[in-house]
């Protein structure tokens, strides 16, 4: 029997346990998918910890690419044989084989291995919709986006550069400076060691940036505030280092006329047809060498624990996939 990654409640990586499960036929509107790479993503964590609550016992993981093993009835879009990938609920990606409903899933192009279709649904679609619906970016502006070597951080700044702009880049050690800036972060600032509100004003010569793409949290959210030009943006995008604390509107957002928002990647692809036109732009650039995608570190399927722990502890240097 296929196996997949079972939680029975929150808690640290440890309730991650690998389980038989019987997956049937797909219903009207379903399909059957044999996943062969999954993505592993930061709002696992979230998942698993209780951070974003789940209705118990429950699969996990919400990004994977594989192979169609059959169509339930009233699916026109795809075929027995297809390659496709998706990267939203229902949850359980983590799965050798499951049943997902039709409209979530996208085609992918042969040129696109599993492996890179995994690591490039979530962090792709989530760099695409930031910087072409969230924030329209052009030519010449100067932004600021925490955990630059990170998964979504590697492919923000190539994204951004292909439009023309300048990106700043915040990592937590040293060591990930070398690889932001490869990546094409113009300025990175280690934020353990610097205050980096105080090294971006340096930068832009006490402007300001444009807009700040915050995926951490609690720990960057004052800062990113203070380093933004008046009437800028505000994107708070994840909470890797906890959940934000309550916003204080006059003094944190009148004060310069700021722009503030909370997206999420299902409000921006509502639809199969958006879903599919959002990943074939990713699936262009990575196919035309406009965007460069390593994958960092493989895992097996049954080793998700120690994908979390790795994910948790800051020690991975790029996008990370499991192997069912
Ligand atoms: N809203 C959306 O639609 C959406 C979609 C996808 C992802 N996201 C969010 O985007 C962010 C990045 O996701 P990802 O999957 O690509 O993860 P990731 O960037 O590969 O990993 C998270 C990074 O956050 C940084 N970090 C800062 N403080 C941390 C702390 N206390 N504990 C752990 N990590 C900390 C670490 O980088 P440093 O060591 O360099 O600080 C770590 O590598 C996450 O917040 C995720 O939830 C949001």
């Amino acid at each position: 029997m296929p196996k997949s990654i079972i939680i029975k409640k929150n808690g640290g990586p440890e309730v991650l346990e690998l389980q038989e499960v019987n997956v049937g036929s797909p219903g009207p509107n379903e399909i059957k998918v044999t996943n062969h790479a999954i993505g592993l993503n930061y709002i696992d964590t979230y998942h698993r910890s209780g951070l974003y609550p789940l209705q118990m016992p429950s699969g996990i993981g919400l990004e994977a690419a594989g192979k169609i093993e059959e169509v339930g009835t009233n699916v026109n879009e795809f075929n027995k044989g297809d390659k496709i990938a998706y990267a939203s609920m229902p949850i359980g990606a983590y799965s050798q084989q499951r049943i997902i409903p039709a409209k979530i899933a996208v085609k992918v192009p042969d040129e696109i291995s599993y492996q890179l279709a995994a690591t490039l649904m979530t962090k792709g679609l989530t760099t695409n919709y930031l910087l072409t619906k969230t924030y329209n970016l052009k030519a010449g502006e100067v932004i600021l986006f925490h955990a630059a070597a990170g998964g979504v951080g590697q492919i923000f700044a190539q994204w951004a550069n292909s439009i023309g702009a300048k990106v700043i880049g915040t990592v937590g050690s040293n060591g990930k400076i070398e690889i932001a800036k490869a990546n094409g972060y113009e300025h990175v600032i280690n934020y353990t060691e610097n205050d980096f509100a105080e090294e971006v004003m340096k930068l832009t010569s006490d402007k300001g940036v444009e807009a700040v793409f915050d995926g951490v949290g609690k720990n960057t959210f004052k800062g990113s505030i203070t380093c933004l030009k008046p009437r800028g943006m505000m994107v708070s995008f994840g909470n890797a280092s906890g959940p934000l604390d309550p916003v204080n509107v006059p003094k944190d957002i009148q004060s310069k006329s700021l722009f503030l928002t909370r997206p999420t990647i299902g409000h921006y692809f509502t639809n199969r047809d958006e879903l599919q036109k959002g990943a074939d732009e990713i699936f262009e650039k990575v196919k035309f060498g406009k965007i460069k995608i390593k994958i960092f570190k493989e895992y097996k399927l049954a080793d998700a624990k120690q994908a979390h722990k790795d994910l948790e502890s800051r020690r991975l240097l790029g996008p990370a996939i499991l192997i069912p």
